[in-house]
């Protein structure tokens, strides 16, 4: 199984950014935890950042037929991007949205998530762990889907019920 790592704006910065918010960990070390986590699982992880909406946006499109899932911290554009909203539903690649701080006890701006409608769910608030919540539920999903063969994915993904189908 391969899942896409996607960081956006600023995380490129952690360990240097807030860290009673965001931690001391740096994004590469964050990467290499989450890399290995996956492995211990049996998938394999290709890890990506931008600062950039339009190159993440390139980079789910080019990654749509190589993901089965994705790992999605869209940093603040998740409270207001349109744009990445219509790439995740496009692409049909079941994908988690993460956040390393809890997005909901913050400012008013950060409750709001135009991601999280098009995704098979949300872990946010547990730092490092809230990836390594997100790399499990996908995989399962990935199981529980592959155990199912009379549903092949390209006919469960195509439907618009998919991402409400998984919901976690
Ligand atoms: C974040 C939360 C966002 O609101 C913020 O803009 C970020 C990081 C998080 O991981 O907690 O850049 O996505």
């Amino acid at each position: 199984m391969n899942i896409l790592v996607l960081n956006g704006p600023n995380l490129n910065l952690l360990g240097e950014r807030d860290s009673s918010l965001y931690g001391t960990m740096t994004l590469a070390q964050l990467v290499r935890e989450v890399t290995s986590h996956a492995r211990r699982r049996g998938a394999k992880v290709r890890a990506r950042q931008s600062n950039s909406e339009g190159a993440l946006i390139d980079i789910l499109h080019s990654h749509r037929k190589w993901a089965d899932a994705i790992v999605f911290n869209p940093g603040a554009y998740t409270h207001y991007s349109y744009a990445l909203r219509d790439a995740v539903a496009a692409i049909c690649v079941p994908t988690i949205e993460v956040h390393l701080s809890n997005v909901t006890k913050r400012e008013p701006f950060r409750r709001v998530s135009v991601i999280e409608p098009v995704c098979a769910g949300r872990r946010f608030g547990k730092g490092l762990q809230s990836y390594f919540e997100a790399i499990d539920v996908l995989i399962s999903l990935n199981r529980r889907e592959s155990s199912r063969p009379n549903l092949s994915p390209t006919g469960v993904y195509a439907t618009g019920l998919r991402m409400a189908k998984y919901k976690k």
